[in-house]
C-alpha cells in the first residue's frame, strides 16, 4: 500500500471504530502533516480518498467532517432467516453471456493470460511430457502428487499454519475442495452460515446440495460481522460456516487478525466446523501475506481450501484442502467421486513451485493489480458519479455500490450492449440483496477505464 492509502486506511479505521464520530471534524491537512509526519500532498490524497469513499465531506472554509454513513454502505445489523438457494439459472445466464468474445471482460474473476506465468508453464510442461510420458496416461490418485503437497505445505507453514503434506488433499480447483467440505459436513436441508455478499460458486454448490444459506452481513472492508454471526449461531442450528477472510470475493474485504482469532475460537467452542476459502491470499498488496484463519486452528476445526487458479493457471484445475479432523472422510469422498485427477497438471505445478519463480511472479502481478486498482479508483473519483466502492488491499476485484434505487442487472444488460461485461450484485446473494451493486475484475490488460465510466454514466442517467 502506498503511504496515502495507509493514512486513509488508518483514518477510515478511526471512523469505523468511532474514534471520530459522525459529524466530527477530522484532522486538517496541516495537522496531519505536523502530527502524523506526512507531506501535505499525502495528507490531501488521503483525505480525497476518504471523501471518494463517502466517509468524509469537505465543508467550505471549515475542513473535513465525518459523514453519516450512507444507508447503502452500512452493514445490515439483523441476520435474515435461512433461505433455500436458487440462483443457478441467473448465475449461469450471466456467466455464459459474459464469456462472449470481443467484450471488455470485467465480469468473470479470471485473470487475463498476461497475468499468468504462461511461458514458464509451457516450458515445464514440454519437459515433463518428454521425460515422463506416463503423465498423460496415468491416474493421479488421492491424496495427490507428493512433491506438490510438500511444496504447498511449505507455503502454508510460511503463512502461519502447522500443516504437513500428509494432511493435504489435491483437488480439482478450490470449487471441488469447497464442495467436498460441504458434502462431508452437511446433509440436504442443513443450514450453512455464509458471508453476505458471497462468492456465487459457493451459492451454486449450496443449491446443488440442497443446503440452506444463512447470510451473515459483511463489511466491505473488514468482512463478516461477528456479532451477527454470534447471534445467528445462538438462534439457528448452523452446520458449518464458510468464510473467505483474506480478500473475499466479491468485496475484497480483509478481516482483521483479532476478528480472525475470535471467529476461529467462537466456532470451535460452538463445535461448528469452519470452511476457509483462501483463494486470493497470495495477492496481497501489503508487505506481508495476511494470516489465514487456519493459523489459529488448534483443534482441526478449520477446513482450509485454496487453489492456484487466480495466480498460476485456472485451467490446470489444481486446488487443495487441508481438512483438519475431517481429512479422512474428505479423502474417502474424493476417492469415490473424482477417483483420480490430472497427473500432468499436478506434476507441472509441483515443478513450477519448486522452480522458485512463483514468488517473483506474485510480486509482479501484485504490483500490476495495485496499480490498476488505483487507476480505476482515480477514474471513478474523477467521474463524479454517485457511486461508492470498496478499497481492497489485495486481489483483483472491486465492489461497486450504485444508488440504492438502481437495478444493477439492468445496468449490466445495458453495459453488455456497449461491449463491457461486469457481474451484477444479485449473483452474490441467495435472497435478492445487492441488486444495486456490481463486481468489477481489474485483471484485464491495458484497461481503458474511461469506457467503463462512460458506460456507467450512460446507464445511470438513462
Ligand atoms: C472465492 C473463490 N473461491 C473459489 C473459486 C473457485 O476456484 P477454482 O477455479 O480454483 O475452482 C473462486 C473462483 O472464482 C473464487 O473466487
Amino acid at each position: 500500500m502506498v503511504l496515502y492509502q495507509q493514512v486513509a486506511e488508518q483514518l477510515a479505521e478511526h471512523i469505523r471504530t468511532g474514534v471520530f464520530a459522525e459529524g466530527e471534524r477530522i484532522p486538517s491537512i496541516r495537522k496531519l502533516h505536523q502530527q502524523w509526519g506526512v507531506s501535505q500532498s499525502t495528507a490531501l490524497a488521503a483525505l480525497s480518498a476518504l471523501e471518494a469513499q463517502g466517509l468524509i465531506e469537505a465543508r467550505p472554509r471549515s475542513g473535513f467532517y465525518v459523514k453519516a454513513l450512507p444507508e447503502r454502505l452500512q452493514v445490515e445489523e439483523h441476520v435474515p432467516a435461512p433461505v433455500a438457494v436458487s440462483r443457478h439459472q441467473l448465475i449461469n445466464h450471466v456467466l455464459n453471456q459474459s464469456r462472449q468474445p470481443g467484450l471488455m471482460h470485467l465480469g468473470a474473476a479470471v485473470p487475463e493470460a498476461v497475468f499468468l506465468p504462461q511461458e514458464i508453464l509451457r516450458r515445464i510442461s514440454n519437459r515433463c511430457l518428454r521425460e515422463q510420458p506416463g503423465l498423460i496416461t496415468d491416474y493421479a490418485f488421492p491424496p495427490g502428487n507428493k512433491v506438490l503437497r510438500q511444496q504447498i505445505a511449505v507455503r502454508m507453514q510460511a503463512a502461519g499454519c502447522s500443516v504437513s503434506a500428509s494432511e493435504l488433499l489435491i483437488t480439482q480447483g478450490c470449487q471441488e475442495a469447497l464442495s467436498l467440505c460441504l458434502r462431508v459436513l452437511a446433509r440436504p436441508g442443513d443450514l450453512i452460515a455464509i458471508e453476505s455478499p458471497a462468492y456465487h460458486g459457493l451459492l451454486q454448490a449450496l443449491e446443488a446440495l440442497g443446503l440452506q444459506a444463512l447470510e451473515i452481513p459483511c463489511d466491505p472492508a473488514r468482512g463478516m460481522d461477528l456479532e451477527a454471526l454470534a447471534a445467528a449461531i445462538q438462534e439457528w442450528p448452523v452446520k458449518a460456516c464458510v468464510v473467505s477472510a483474506n480478500f473475499s470475493n466479491p468485496t475484497g474485504s480483509l478481516m482483521p487478525d483479532e476478528h480472525k482469532q475470535r471467529l476461529v475460537n467462537m466456532l470451535s467452542e460452538a463445535q461448528i466446523p469452519l470452511v476457509e476459502d483462501d483463494t486470493y491470499a497470495d495477492l496481497h498488496y501489503g508487505r506481508r501475506q495476511p494470516l489465514p484463519l487456519k493459523a489459529w486452528d488448534r483443534e482441526g476445526n478449520v477446513l482450509y481450501c485454496s487453489a492456484f487458479s487466480k495466480t498460476i493457471a485456472p485451467g490446470f484445475r489444481v486446488g487443495w484442502v487441508a481438512g483438519g479432523r475431517y481429512h479422512q472422510p474428505l479423502q474417502q469422498l474424493l476417492t469415490v467421486t473424482t477417483m483420480a485427477s490430472h497427473a500432468l497438471s499436478q506434476q507441472v505445478m509441483a515443478e513450477y513451485l519448486h522452480s522458485g519463480d512463483y514468488d517473483r511472479h506474485l510480486r509482479k502481478v501484485r504490483r500490476q493489480y495495485r496499480q490498476q486498482l488505483h487507476n480505476l479508483v482515480d477514474a471513478l473519483h474523477a467521474s463524479g458519479l454517485p457511486v461508492a466502492w470498496s478499497l481492497p488491499q489485495g486481489g483483483f476485484l472491486l465492489w461497486l455500490i450504485l444508488p440504492a434505487e438502481v437495478d444493477a442487472l439492468a445496468v449490466y444488460e445495458q453495459m453488455l450492449q456497449k461491449g463491457i461485461s461486469v457481474m451484477p450484485g444479485s449473483l452474490f446473494s441467495a435472497s435478492e440483496r445487492f441488486r444495486h451493486c456490481m463486481r468489477i475484475s481489474i485483471a484485464v490488460s491495458q484497461p481503458d477505464w474511461s469506457l467503463l465510466v462512460a458506460a456507467l454514466r450512460g446507464s445511470l442517467t438513462d
